[in-house]
């Protein structure tokens, strides 16, 4: 199934990543969430691309997540009160942990809107050739902002 791996670039500086596959045409599995900058929530729109992607554009149901971290558990498995699947019965295929999922209808009501808030703006699709331009030449950071 395809994967969608997502980069997120400020005037073509490597900034964030995203990414995640299709289970089945149900199901979305969530992977990946960095920030390589800290403090400007680029991670929550890195995550914003990505839930965006399964429900809006590929049409996904639910959206099978698992955390790493405390920061990626309290941003969004507390943040968004994600409901979980018994474990172990079913477990994720990143390590075998607990799933947190997200349905298409709790998307609607409630994800894109605590999403929308924290990232402060909504995704712009139609974007100016001079942004593009601008991020043209992918930059890699130098050092680690850990
Ligand atoms: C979880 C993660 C993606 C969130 O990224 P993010 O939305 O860009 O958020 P940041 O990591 O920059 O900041 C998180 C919090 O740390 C604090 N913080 C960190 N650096 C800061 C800085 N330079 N200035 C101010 N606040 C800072 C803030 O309190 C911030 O919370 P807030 O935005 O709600 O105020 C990111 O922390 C990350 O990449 N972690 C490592 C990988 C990981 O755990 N991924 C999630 C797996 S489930």
């Amino acid at each position: 199934m395809p994967s969608s791996p997502a980069g997120g670039l400020i005037d073509a500086e490597w900034v964030g990543f995203a990414n995640g596959r299709l289970m089945n045409e149900d199901v979305n599995i969530s992977l990946h969430t960095m920030a390589l900058a800290r403090g400007a929530r680029i991670g929550a729109i890195m995550y914003y691309v990505k839930a965006y992607y399964a429900f809006e554009i590929l049409g996904s149901k639910e959206f099978w997540a698992t955390y790493e971290s405390y920061n990626g558990w309290h941003r969004w498995g507390l943040g968004t009160a994600q409901p979980s699947y018994p474990w172990p019965d079913v477990h994720h295929e990143l390590g075998g942990a607990r799933v947190y999922y997200v349905t298409k209808k709790y998307w609607g009501s409630t994800v894109t809107d605590y999403l929308r808030q924290m990232v402060g703006a909504d995704l712009v699709f139609d974007v100016p050739d001079e942004l593009v331009k601008a991020n043209d030449e992918l930059h890699i950071p130098q050092e680690a902002a850990v």
